[in-house]
């Protein structure tokens, strides 16, 4: 019996990590850009922290990984950054320096989806969140930030669909004209959103299985109940927005997928080849109660989170390369057994000198280690024979012009050292 990989989960292979490294390293640049620090909370936490009362968003009731550990806690994979980071922020008291906190995060989120192209089970967010403060200024840094980073990325197309849902107030009298809209049609809807009427008629605008019905098609938008601080508060978004020149388009129909969200809430879309619906990269909002109900103070924050997956199959079919991976400075070849202790003193002190560089353990022929030193495309290779090496010499070859040259031992590293320009 083989066992495989967990359905909806994937292997990065050694050849193509450079890929999700590059994409890192851009992440860590456009947010240090921006003054964002990062955070790194746990993988799991206590059920509590996503399974809260207001939180009736499929995400949260179907699709997370909860489990009892050995201890019978009731703990759960997070299926997304930002509850996590809440709870961090409150029980590490980060409000209590009364300024705006502002973290990114990168890591490994959990979801019972079906898996599919740019869905996975286990996925990568890179997240981002402002936390303590109430700005119309803030919302529009946030969507300029998600703007600029997919556009700093090199894809085409980049645009923003922005909706508000309005402060408290206005979400409840949005969710009652959705109460009131939906409620003759209630034999009509699926088993769960005939119960979602009830608990949050917010969640059936995005109800897979209603996602055609008229009822849904012809519901009240979110813009229609706003009132006047709610509205002034949106106005004051978009304002921001074309101070910038950001591409965006008012969404009405856009709620998202969680129930934490207040005011502003956006995504974020780029032109990709062969992606169809799946070009949404990434999605976020104001939240105005989760530090609250996660014990905290009435702070609100807002911030968004990028699918890592998608970005980088989103550059694979633009064809956009982000670096190339490094290739050896130095590969050692050795023409005798009898000089491998002399070829791991020279390969320790090439490393020492930071130069990249590697042997071969696994080819004894001359032709075989020289193969490989050419697939791992090194540039220089370092020949170890046992004439030169009596003499007090190695061979050193430029695989780019193909010269060569004897190089006397005490000077090896310094030699490749000036060669390379480290
Ligand atoms: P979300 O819209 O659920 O928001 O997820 C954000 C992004 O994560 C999506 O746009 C998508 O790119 C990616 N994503 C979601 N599910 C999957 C999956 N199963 N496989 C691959 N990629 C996926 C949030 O998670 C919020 N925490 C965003 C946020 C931060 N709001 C405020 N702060």
């Amino acid at each position: 019996m083989s066992i495989n990989r967990v359905k909806g989960t994937y292997d990065v292979l050694p050849q193509e990590s450079y890929k999700w490294q590059a994409l890192e390293d851009i992440i860590r640049k456009t947010l240090t850009l921006y003054n964002y620090k990062e955070m790194r909370t746990p993988m799991m936490e206590y059920s509590e922290v996503f399974h809260r009362q207001s939180e009736l968003s499929d995400m949260v009731t179907k699709e997370t990984y909860d489990f009892l550990d050995r201890g019978d806690r009731k703990l759960t994979l997070r299926p997304e950054g930002t509850a996590g980071v809440i709870r961090s922020y409150v029980e590490n008291k980060l409000y209590a320096s009364q300024e705006l906190e502002k973290i990114f995060y990168i890591g490994p989120n959990f979801r019972y989806e079906r898996p599919q192209k740019g869905r996975y089970r286990q996925f990568y967010q890179f997240g981002v969140e402002a936390i303590g403060t109430v700005n119309p200024q803030l919302d529009s840094e946030m969507i300029i930030l998600a703007y600029d980073f997919i556009r700093r990325l090199g894809l085409k197309g980049v645009r923003v669909r922005i909706n508000t849902l309005g402060d408290d107030a206005s979400r409840r009298a949005y969710q009652e004209a959705l109460e009131s809209h939906f409620r003759p049609h209630v034999h009509t809807l699926c088993r769960d959103c005939q119960e979602r009427i009830d608990k949050n008629p917010l969640r059936i605008l995005d109800c897979k299985i209603d996602q055609h019905h008229v009822a849904v098609k012809k519901a009240p938008v979110p813009l229609d109940h706003l009132n006047s601080e709610s509205k002034a508060y949106f106005d004051e978004v978009i304002k921001h927005l074309e101070a910038v020149g950001i591409v965006y388009e008012i969404a009405p129909k856009l709620v998202r997928g969680l129930d934490y969200y207040s005011h502003t809430v956006f995504e974020i879309e780029a032109d990709i080849e062969g992606f169809g619906a799946q070009n949404v990269l990434g999605g976020g909002g104001r939240y105005q109660s989760l530090v609250k109900e996660l014990g905290g103070p009435d702070l609100g924050g807002i911030g968004f989170a990028c699918g890592m997956e998608r970005l980088l199959l989103a550059l694979e079919a633009e064809h956009i390369e982000l670096v190339k991976e490094k290739s050896l400075d130095a590969y050692i070849l050795v023409l005798d057994d009898s000089l491998k202790t002399f070829a791991s003193k020279v390969l320790y002190d090439l490393r020492h000198q930071d130069l990249q560089s590697d042997i071969n353990y696994s080819f004894k022929s001359f032709k075989g280690q020289l193969k490989h030193a050419l697939k791992m495309e090194a540039r220089y290779l370092v020949i170890i024979g046992q004439d030169e090496y009596q003499q007090g010499f190695v061979g050193i070859k430029d695989t780019q012009t193909e010269v060569q040259e004897n190089i006397k031992i005490s000077e090896i590293t310094q030699y490749l050292k000036e060669k390379v320009g480290k």
